[in-house]
């Protein structure tokens, strides 16, 4: 019988309960600090009461200069490890694997939360200078903030943060490490030939251009023990087709190099790098094809995100194949019990546990 949405997913020695993962979604409901808050743990709490498998953090900046907002989650000290720690632990008793995103936003960051427009931050208001593999910043429409390529020594510093936020994300109890390396922030603007103009060894051909997500990967898979899985997130393109750009083949030649670096998953999402991107539609499974793309490519398990909210379409991807996991995003900020509904739908209320506390309201 082939896999669905209710079968569990063995990697290493971890087993997800199911194939539904809450897929990264920042929050901006940090103080200034980069911790954790109650809004962190009822958010993502709730939605491990709801039944998916894997639950992951927004993007969690491995350094204060990689954050998107000043409002984002931080994972630079050890004080922040101990804010999430609560975190982990409920989304665990909840028998959910607790999962995190290491992320560095580079020329994507210091800008103001959605809801207070999302422009750049400027110095004066608690903006600061941002990272890049080149000069160049991100065009927005207001005055960006300033853009420092970065040194050698920049890169092996960022390689460190990275390799202690991975640390730090295990003692605090997560089990899954996801690497951001998409949606145009530092790690994907290392990839793409639309923000890498360098000319060292981080930058020129493909090699160039891909080696410093191998290298990140690879720290990452080192400190993260063997039993625990390794997740990458990836753009598989920058969907823009009118010049020298990332494509769906250059992320088929990448995967089976993230696997041999220690990825056990590739992660597959699209765009984020200029905002002239073309995205010809974002409608059900849109990403989906990309994913099977990657598939092809690599024997690493591969996860589809991207318009999936119903739950046949999600339990389809699983048993044609097309994905081993479904990421559902913005359906679980409409439904927490995105699962446990699912399986009433589905016909598979005897799969998935509802708490103790609400049985009750489904008898
Ligand atoms: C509010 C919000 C915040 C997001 N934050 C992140 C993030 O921190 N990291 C990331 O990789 N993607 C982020 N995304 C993208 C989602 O993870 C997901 O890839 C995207 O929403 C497409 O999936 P969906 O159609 O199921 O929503 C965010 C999306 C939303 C709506």
């Amino acid at each position: 019988m082939s896999d669905d949405l209710f079968s569990p997913l063995s990697i290493r020695d971890t087993t997800v309960r199911n194939r539904v993962m809450v897929s990264p979604m920042c929050q901006y409901s940090c103080d200034t600090d980069g911790l954790a808050t109650d809004w962190h743990e009822v958010h993502l709490g709730s939605r491990a009461t709801g039944g998916a498998g894997i639950v992951m953090t927004e993007a969690t900046a491995v350094e204060p200069r990689g954050r998107i907002t000043p409002n984002d989650l931080g994972i630079w000290s050890d004080d922040h490890a101990d804010a999430l720690a609560p975190v982990a632990d409920f989304i665990a008793d909840r028998g959910a694997t607790p999962a995190i995103q290491l992320a560095h936003a580079g020329r994507k960051a210091s800008k103001t939360r959605p809801w207070d427009g999302s422009v750049p931050l400027q110095p004066d208001e608690g903006g600061w200078e941002t990272l890049a593999p080149s000069e160049s910043p991100y065009p927005y429409d207001d005055e960006p903030p300033q853009t420092r390529a970065m040194t050698e020594d920049d890169i092996e510093a960022f390689k460190a943060d990275f390799r202690a936020a991975a640390e730090r994300s295990l003692d605090a109890g997560f089990e899954i490490a996801e690497v951001h390396a998409a949606h145009g922030y530092l790690l994907h603007e290392f990839l793409s030939p639309v923000t890498n103009r360098r000319d060292d060894a981080y930058g020129g051909d493909f090699e160039g251009r891909i080696r410093l997500v191998r290298e990140v990967t690879a720290e990452v898979r080192d400190v993260w023990p063997d039993d625990l899985p390794v997740f990458v997130r990836v753009s598989a393109s920058d969907w823009l087709a009118d010049r020298d750009s990332w494509t769906v083949e250059d992320t088929a030649r990448l995967a089976p190099l993230l696997a041999e670096a220690g990825a056990d998953l590739v992660d597959v999402s699209s765009g984020g790098i200029h905002p002239d991107q073309e995205i010809p539609g974002t409608g059900p499974n849109y990403q989906v094809p990309y994913a099977e793309r990657v598939g092809e490519a690599t024997d690493a398990l591969v996860g589809a995100v991207g318009g999936i909210s119903e739950p046949a379409q999600a339990d389809a991807l699983i048993r044609n194949d097309r994905a081993d996991l479904a990421i559902v995003g913005r359906e679980h900020l409409r439904d927490p019990y995105f699962t446990l509904h699912a399986a009433e739908e589905l016909g598979a209320g005897d799969r998935v546990e509802w708490p103790v506390q609400y049985r009750r309201g489904v008898e």
